[in-house]
């Protein structure tokens, strides 16, 4: 991360000079937008008039994709309030009270996230059905999610992250850092944006492609503090700190355990749904890939076997590419529809 200066001011409790402490000063300059006023200020006539003029296919692939960016906001959202707020405020980190700052910034905007991919879903895609008073928080996600493997990273997250603040541990931190930052924010995140960035060539969704610019932004500085931090407890384990060692490894281990079912979600991509918005596997994929082989490999000096991870993904893209999505989906509806009931009558029936 690039040193900013140092301000001509200090305080006896918060280090002014410290990395996290300027990226929370950042998270404060820039991290301001405010969801209602991108409302007011571009609303969503142009949206939802494009929304009606789009195919049932093309709705469905924006729609899955969204639901991805709505269930995942709602559980980082969540997680940073909760468990990863906490584990930031561990011993073993450097700057922990400035660690501590940062996770307020991302926490805001991760709300925010969350408050625009809501009310923009209920505004404009009146027509899908999320089960929200079934409790989305754990358990209950848009049933593509649930269908699809994407659901798998985030019930990871949430036992990463919750054991991570159990034990301040820097291995269980590192697991759950891995997890949080560089897959779910690093490479799902960020591969999911790319294609929202290219929807103006097929849709004109004027107001969503202005927040997705703003969410990206976001982004960057939650990876950023992700990178950082490992970056951190690397040099502690490279030093031969004991307590440090094992965090490479618990590295790497979360790569590959989140992989296939991070693979799983980009079957929104494939021919299998018929690709109507031409968002393009391949192009993903090699996306994915590089997105890795950067943060994992050339950034924190790890050695992830590029083709191994490639290997794993198209193992899994093979077995996917044979199911039957629709009837996952009818299924996963189903259960919903009997818990729905379960829950109106009280559970008494
Ligand atoms: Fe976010
Ligand atoms: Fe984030």
């Amino acid at each position: 991360m690039a040193q900013s200066a140092a301000p001509p001011y200090a305080g006896q409790r918060i280090e002014t000079g410290d990395k996290w402490y300027q990226l929370f000063q950042k998270g404060v300059e820039l991290g301001t937008w405010n969801v209602e006023k991108l409302f007011d200020e571009i609303g969503f006539e142009q949206d939802r008039e494009t929304w009606q003029s789009l195919g049932e296919d093309e709705r469905n692939q924006i729609r899955y994709l969204l639901s991805g960016f709505l269930d995942g906001e709602t559980e980082v959202a969540g997680d940073a309030a909760t468990n990863l707020s906490r584990a930031m405020g561990a011993d073993c980190l450097a700057g922990n009270r400035q660690k501590e700052m940062f996770m307020t910034m991302l926490t805001l905007t991760e709300h925010k996230h969350t408050q625009f991919l809501d009310i923009y879903m209920n505004e404009v895609m009146d027509d899908r059905d999320n089960y929200t008073e079934l409790d989305p928080r754990r358990g209950t996600r848009v049933p593509i999610v649930q269908t699809t493997g994407l659901g798998e990273v985030f019930e990871h997250q949430g036992l990463l992250t919750a054991k991570a603040a159990q034990t301040d541990d820097p291995v269980d931190i590192a697991r759950a850092a891995t997890n949080y930052h560089l897959n779910v924010e690093g490479i799902l995140a960020r591969v999911g944006s790319t294609a929202i960035s290219r929807l103006p060539e097929r849709a004109n969704l004027p107001l969503l492609n202005y927040a997705f610019k703003f969410i990206s932004t976001d982004e960057g500085r939650h990876i950023t503090h992700g990178v950082e931090l490992l970056k951190e407890l690397l040099e502690k384990e490279r030093a031969g700190e004991p307590s440090y060692q094992g965090v490479e490894a618990g590295i790497v281990e979360t790569l590959y355990k989140d992989v296939p079912y991070m693979a799983d979600f980009a079957y929104m991509y494939t021919e299998a749904v018929g690709d109507p918005l031409d968002l393009d596997i391949d192009a993903t994929l090699l996306r994915g890939g590089n997105l890795i082989d950067g943060m994992y490999n050339e950034t924190l000096g790890c050695d992830i076997d590029y083709l191994e991870v490639m290997d794993t993904v198209s193992d899994r893209y093979d077995e996917i590419t044979e199911w039957d999505l629709e009837s996952r989906l009818e299924e996963q509806e189903r259960h919903y529809q009997q818990k729905r009931g379960i829950t109106a009558d009280g559970g008494d029936e």
